[in-house]
């Protein structure tokens, strides 16, 4: 196992205040527009709508939906496009985080501070409202709304398909779960991580191109740009498992630990693994170049996803 002194590396400049202003702007418009998406029915199946919106309302971050408005701003995307793109990731994102915390996975009691889904309702329900948080994140790129040219929104849609299916987050969370058991090196972990985390904080990055129909080097460009922020974020999520304070971080903590999961933090211990957090944000700023000052927010966003707390 390779050990790079962390001290090697500088650490990412503090978060700025732009960026955590413009963050909560980003949240407070996301979560109006999911409440508006997400109205409950008459009928029995308000359950499940409730149970949905339990998922994906309250406490999130939100930097799914900041990388998909960021990079739209910057590139001139009006704001009522890109939202719908930042709503559709982050139902997938609670899908994700709903089935990723059952008992057949992470067994994980707490979520953003409250009882998991499956315990606020039961695992019936969880399943089902992350199954219709999937499929109705779809829906929201599919419609006219979202991007006047069916082009773009089927670019959309067949990119979100492969950054969530199994080249993506479902192929990531079955290398993650088999992980536990065997032996597990640097460069699986890598890829198990890229696919499980990376690849939706890419597609996140790189739609906001995507809705500029801006040109491949730039879609490229963000794409990379991502997939090195998720590599940094990963690594800050296993940190914050090892090390985290657990008044902040509103998931149980040591899951990782007690379940045996492959961590850059377990093979490396935490200082190198910081430190390889902190390369990757300086290699995530360099994808960044080609879009000169207009891209200090999505740096900022690069530092936060290291830096974090929670
Ligand atoms: C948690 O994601 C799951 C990982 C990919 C590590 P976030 O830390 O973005 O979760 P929320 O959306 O802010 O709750
Ligand atoms: C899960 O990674 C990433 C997902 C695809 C949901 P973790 O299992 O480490 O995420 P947390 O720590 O439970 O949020
Ligand atoms: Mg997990
Ligand atoms: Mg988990
Ligand atoms: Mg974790």
């Amino acid at each position: 196992v390779s050990t790079l002194p962390a001290a090697a590396i500088d650490p990412p400049q503090p978060v700025d205040p732009a960026f955590t202003a413009a963050l909560a702007d980003v949240a407070r418009g996301v979560e109006a527009l999911l409440d508006h998406l997400l109205p409950v029915p008459a009928g029995g199946e308000a359950r499940l709508v409730h149970a949905m919106r339990d998922a994906v309302l309250p406490g999130g971050k939100r930097l799914r939906a900041f990388l998909v408005v960021s990079g739209g701003a910057m590139l001139g995307v009006p704001v009522e496009r890109s939202l719908r793109a930042a709503a559709a990731v982050e139902m997938l994102h609670a899908y994700a985080l709903v089935h990723d915390d059952l008992p057949a996975m992470d067994d994980a009691q707490t979520r953003r501070g409250r009882p998991a889904l499956h315990l606020a309702y039961d695992e019936a329900t969880a399943i089902l409202a992350g199954d219709a948080l999937l499929t109705e994140s779809f829906a929201i790129l599919a419609d006219p709304a979202t991007h006047p040219d069916p082009a773009v929104r089927i670019a959309l849609i067949a990119r979100l398909t492969a950054a969530s299916g199994t080249s993506g987050m479902a192929g990531g969370q079955v290398l993650d779960l088999g992980a536990a058991d065997s032996d597990v090196g640097e460069t699986d972990l890598r890829r198990l991580q890229d696919m499980k985390t990376g690849a939706l904080l890419a597609w996140s990055a790189a739609s906001g191109a995507l809705l500029a129909e801006a040109p491949q080097p730039q879609v490229q460009a963000l794409d990379e740009f991502g997939r090195w922020l998720g590599w940094a974020f990963q690594i800050a999520d296993d940190l914050l498992d090892l090390e985290g304070d657990p008044a902040q971080v509103g998931k149980p903590l040591g899951r990782d630990d007690a379940l045996g999961k492959a961590t850059l933090a377990g093979l490396r211990g935490p200082d190198s693994a910081r430190g390889e957090s902190w390369r990757a944000v300086t290699e995530a700023l360099g994808c960044l170049d080609l879009f000169g000052q207009k891209a200090d927010l999505l740096r900022s966003a690069a530092s936060f996803a290291a830096l974090r707390r929670n």
